[in-house]
């Protein structure tokens, strides 16, 4: 086990179903040129979707006992959220990045899984969301995490900050930017220093 509650993919499975529910959720991310306002650097395009509760999280859902592996389960729960652009990317075992249960309301796995596309796919997948069986419906809209700091010190990343998040998908986002350093980690801790400051 690393990180205190952390677990992986296999230790994970030995919370067993049906005792246990399991959930698998992804974050896309892609390399990303370009400055706002010609100034500020993008970096990366981070994805997340704006829930049906007016919580942020990542695509994807709960395995269902007609799903053969975590993965298929996720990649059939991307396909309802995301469209017909998720049945393009395949996201494997390989993928997993981390899992950690929780008892409150219910017992719930939650896997979540880290996937770095091109540019162009993370579009593509955007680009046909609207087509998704649960565009409207579970899923409000797709949304990019800005992951740069305004002259303000609030503005982007820290305010972003402030949303909420269903779950734990605030600190695997968090986590996610400090790990695969998609944000130095001086500026991620700013960010959530600031946001602790503006409730
Ligand atoms: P239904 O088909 O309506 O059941 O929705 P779903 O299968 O898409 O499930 P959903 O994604 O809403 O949530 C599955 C479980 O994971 C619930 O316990 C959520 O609270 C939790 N959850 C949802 N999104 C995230 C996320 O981004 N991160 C984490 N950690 N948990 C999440
Ligand atoms: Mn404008
Ligand atoms: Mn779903
Ligand atoms: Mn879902
Ligand atoms: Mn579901
Ligand atoms: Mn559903």
């Amino acid at each position: 086990m690393g990180e205190a509650g952390i677990l992986s993919r296999e230790e994970a499975l030995r919370f067993e179903s049906p005792q246990w529910k399991h959930a698998c959720h992804v974050l896309f991310y892609a390399p990303c040129h370009g400055r706002l306002f010609g100034k500020f650097p993008l970096r990366y395009a981070v994805l997340m979707q704006m829930r049906f509760d007016g919580r942020l999280g990542f695509p994807g859902g709960f395995v269902d006992p007609e799903d053969v592996s975590l993965e298929e389960g996720l990649s059939r729960e991307l396909q309802e959220e995301l469209g017909p652009g998720a049945a393009l990317l395949q996201v494997t075992k390989q993928d997993h990045l981390s899992a950690y249960t929780s008892e409150k309301p219910r017992r719930v796995v939650a896997h979540f899984y880290i996937k770095q596309l091109t540019l162009e796919e993370l579009q593509t997948l955007e680009e046909k969301a609207t087509q998704a069986k649960d565009h409207g419906l579970e899923v409000m809209g797709l949304l990019r995490v800005p992951l740069y700091i305004l002259q303000d010190g609030v503005g982007g990343l820290p305010t972003f900050l402030t949303n909420s998040f269903i779950g734990n998908a605030r600190e695997q986002l968090i986590h996610s930017l400090d790990t695969l350093q998609l944000v130095p980690r001086e500026q991620l801790q700013k960010a959530v220093n600031m946001a602790q400051k503006r409730p």
